[in-house]
Order: structure tokens, then C-alpha cells, then sequence
């Protein structure tokens, strides 16, 4: 990196950045300046591939002129309209788009701005549905084992990812987890989604969760259709359908948090959608706005809705919930442009007609060193190593970013979900490129796992910063 671009980097003290090792980070920073298509530009001016569509948030690629364009020209007419009490006509345009974009059914919906504020507005909605509905003792709530459902405390109380709970003491009473479905010694390596063992797993939420608890007394069940955060867990055939009928049987809400899956990213619009499962209550945000302006929507059924007019003293406000930026104009700009984009480019015919190809490609890493597990579903694969507390998957993602490649690692495993937009070639790219840090990193032993061998770019770049408070 030359002098005068070292002159650019940012004072690194003040910015406490999130889900990262802080020291470890402002050590060896990764600093992304622009993006364009499916490539980040880095801050040494390195074209990077976007192999995880930003945070799986931006499936119609980056730099999205029209979404540019729509979001300028709202800031300028409309720059904030107060969310409580008045509103502005965009955001019942926005939500009759997303309406017509959603299952059918799930017509109502409740803007917020960020996936953990839809999964903690599901679930008070459930809460609050049981009480209008006359059944206020349906007051539980079911999670999943490595669900990820955000970071707020009802997320992270019906979330499973024991990491992201610990720290932070008892969270919300009254919750359980149904057990997740991977089982690797059974399905290792399989293509696409296990044909076993679903519906038993799926059984035992009723056979031991509901016998436990007394099934009158569940408010909902939320799970991912497809697990991502905690390693792209892809459910067993006919494990939702089966969740789905024991929940109506029981009078339990079924909410999908489709946080992950939502927008094209399995090939249809939302993992619902893919799997022929209709949840009473459906989240999502990320590809929502295509990433640009944070924006979270919950999509609930109509009866859902229904009850809370029907059951609510005339003029008492039903649902006293919100957020000061619920539905805020250039969001809902956001939105529709990005609505228009998908009805255009059809994206989630493009990532149905890619899966395959990033399949085969992905299933190509079997037998590398370290490698564990592949599992795949739409444009979405997840390579597992062996145990290392996460170690090896961290030295890979520093080689292949190196290499220039963005991938995401949480715990041992590497997930890759690159925009919709992505090319066959640029998926051949991502593999090989992943196979090539794979074998640098399995090669150097122990060594490997050393994460000062890796970035020496950014390491001098981050010694010669100028400050140091
Ligand atoms: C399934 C799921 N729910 C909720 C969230 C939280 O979204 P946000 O980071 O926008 O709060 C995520 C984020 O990755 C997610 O994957």
C-alpha cells in the first residue's frame, strides 16, 4: 500500500464493531470502499468477490442505479414522516408490494428496520394475538436449538446459539428449543435436503415438547427454514410440512423467520415458498431494501390482523408497538425499487437455475483436507471442518479475502451465498478459490491456524496508522 493511500485510513479506535474481535480486527482491518455488480473494491484497491452478497443482504447485486436513484429522489420530497399517528403514502405502497410478494395470506404487514426487530415484533405479536383472541394463557414460546433469530433479548431467548446467550443472563422466561436437524454422521455430504429422518424429528415436538409443556399453553414455535447463521442447516424432507400440521393441530402460530431465506435466495421468493409451507406469521429484512437502507418487515396472516380489530375497544390503539423509523420514506423507496428489480430480472428463477451448478461446484470440495461436511439449498452451501473452534474456517476466510474472495465463516464452517446475480464463471471462481485456501491452510499444520501469517497488507496498514486514541 503506497504513502498516500495509508494518508485515507480511518482512526480505528472510536468504532466498537460488531459480532468481531476487535483487537484482532483493528490488527489486520478489512476495509471495503465501494462495491459495483458482485465485487467489493477494498481499501489497498483490490477487486474482492462478494461470495456472501454482503451479510446475505444483497441478492440484486451492489450499486443498484435504480435503488440509487429512487432513494436520492425520496430523501429530497420526503425525507421523515412521524411513523405513530400519521404516515405517509409510500409505506402502504411498500406494504402492498411486499403483500402481493409474500405466501398467500400473509397480507398484513409490519414494518420494522432490521431482522432481529421483526423476529422480537413476531413475537410479541404472538403474545399479543393469544391475549386479544381470549386465550392469554398461551404464553410460551418455542425456539430451536442453533436457531439464529437476531441479537435483541426475545431473539436471542428463542435463539439457540449458545455463544450469543451466555454473556448476557436469563433473557425471556417461559421459552424451550425443539432439537435442530443436523446429523452429520447420518448425512454428511449429502446434495441438497436429507430424505430422512424428517417427520420423526419433527414428531417429537409434539411427543416431547408439547407432553412437557401442555400444548394450550404455546403461544408460537419460530424456526429458519433453512438454518444460516448457525451453518446453513438444511431441513429434512417433510420436517416443515410436519411442524406446520402439529402446530395447527395445537393452535400454535408457526413463524417463519425468513430473515436468511427471504428473497429469491433458495430459488423461490421465500423458503415458504420453496418448501410449500405456509407459517401464520413470516420475517424478514436484508434483501428486503437489497441491503441499502435498513428495513425489516413481519408479514402476518389476515386473521391474525382481523382479531386485533375485531377485539380491541374502537379508537384504543391494538398493537402498541413501533419504531420511530418503522416504514420511513426512503425505505419504502427501497423497497419498491427493489421489488421492481426482482419482477424484472426475475431473480429467484436465476438462483433456481444456478443451484445446481453451485451444487456441483461446491460438493467439488469434498475430500480436501479439514472438510467435514457440504450442505447446499438454493445459492446458499456450507463447508464444515473438522472442530477447531472455529480456527480453521477463520484462516481460511483471512487466505481466501487474501486471495480475493469474500466468504463468511461462523463456528467451523464457511457459508457462501453470493448475490443472485452471480456468474457461472464467478461461482467456478469462488470454489477454486476456497479450495485453494483449504489446501494452503490444511498445509501449513498447526501454523496455519496462526492468524498473523495472513493479511500483511492490512497489518502494515494498520501499524502505521497515525492514532492511537
Ligand atoms: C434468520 C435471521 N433472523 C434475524 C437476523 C437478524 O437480522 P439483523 O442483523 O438485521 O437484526 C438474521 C441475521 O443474519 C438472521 O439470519
Amino acid at each position: 500500500m503506497s504513502k498516500s493511500e495509508q494518508a485515507e485510513l480511518p482512526n480505528l479506535s472510536h468504532y466498537w464493531v460488531p459480532f468481531t474481535a476487535n483487537r484482532q480486527f483493528k490488527a489486520m482491518p478489512r476495509l471495503f470502499k465501494a462495491a459495483k455488480g458482485n465485487y467489493y473494491t477494498s481499501m489497498d484497491g483490490r477487486q474482492i468477490l462478494d461470495g456472501t452478497a454482503g451479510l446475505w443482504c444483497v441478492p440484486a447485486g451492489h450499486g443498484r442505479e435504480e435503488i440509487a436513484v429512487a432513494v436520492a429522489n425520496q430523501l429530497r420530497t420526503l425525507d421523515y414522516a412521524p411513523a405513530f399517528q400519521s404516515s405517509h403514502p409510500l409505506a402502504f405502497e411498500a406494504a402492498t408490494r411486499l403483500a402481493a410478494y409474500m405466501p398467500t395470506g400473509l397480507d398484513r404487514i409490519f414494518f420494522t428496520n432490521s431482522g432481529s426487530e421483526s423476529a422480537d415484533t413476531a413475537l410479541k405479536i404472538a403474545l399479543a394475538y393469544h391475549r386479544v383472541a381470549g386465550n392469554p394463557l398461551r404464553n410460551k414460546l418455542i425456539g430451536r436449538e442453533r436457531g439464529y433469530h437476531g441479537v435483541n433479548f426475545g431473539g436471542i431467548s428463542v435463539g439457540g446459539i449458545a455463544g450469543n446467550r451466555k454473556a448476557f443472563g436469563n433473557a425471556l422466561s417461559g421459552v424451550d428449543h425443539i432439537r435442530h436437524p443436523l446429523d452429520i454422521e447420518k448425512n454428511a455430504f449429502t446434495k441438497g435436503i436429507p430424505q430422512d429422518g424428517g417427520i420423526a424429528l419433527a414428531n417429537e415436538f409434539e411427543q416431547r415438547m408439547l407432553t412437557l409443556h401442555d400444548p394450550s399453553t404455546i403461544a408460537a414455535l419460530i424456526v429458519e427454514p433453512m438454518q444460516g447463521s448457525a451453518g446453513v442447516i438444511v431441513p429434512p424432507a417433510g420436517y416443515l410440512k410436519r411442524l406446520r400440521e402439529i402446530c395447527t393441530k395445537h393452535g400454535i402460530l408457526l413463524i417463519f423467520d425468513e430473515v436468511i431465506t427471504g428473497f429469491g435466495r433458495l430459488g423461490a421468493k421465500f423458503g415458504a415458498d420453496y418448501f410449500d409451507v405456509i407459517p401464520d406469521m413470516l420475517t424478514c429484512a436484508k434483501g428486503l431494501t437489497n441491503g441499502v437502507v435498513p428495513m425489516g418487515a413481519v408479514a402476518v396472516k389476515r386473521e391474525i390482523y382481523d382479531a386485533f380489530m375485531q377485539n380491541s375497544a374502537v379508537g384504543s390503539i391494538e398493537l402498541p408497538h413501533g419504531y420511530t423509523y418503522s416504514a420511513i420514506p426512503i425505505a419504502c423507496a427501497a423497497v419498491i425499487a427493489t421489488q421492481d428489480i426482482f419482477a424484472a430480472e426475475k431473480l429467484e428463477a436465476r438462483a433456481a437455475g444456478l443451484s445446481t451448478y453451485l451444487e456441483s461446484a461446491a460438493h467439488s470440495l469434498k475430500g480436501l483436507p479439514m472438510v467435514k461436511d457440504i450442505r447446499n439449498i438454493g445459492l446458499v452451501a456450507g463447508i464444515e471442518f473438522e472442530a477447531k473452534a472455529g480456527a480453521s474456517a477463520f484462516a481460511v476466510y483471512l487466505k481466501c479475502y487474501e486471495l480475493g474472495l469474500h466468504v463468511r465463516y461462523t463456528g467451523d464452517i464457511i457459508a457462501i451465498s453470493p448475490p443472485l446475480t452471480i456468474e457461472k464463471h464467478e461461482i467456478d471462481r469462488i470454489f477454486n478459490t476456497l479450495a485453494d485456501a483449504i489446501k494452503y491452510v490444511a498445509s501449513q499444520g498447526e501454523a496455519g491456524l496462526d492468524v498473523s501469517r495472513y493479511l500483511k497488507n492490512e497489518q502494515q496498514w494498520a501499524l502505521h496508522q497515525q492514532h492511537t486514541i
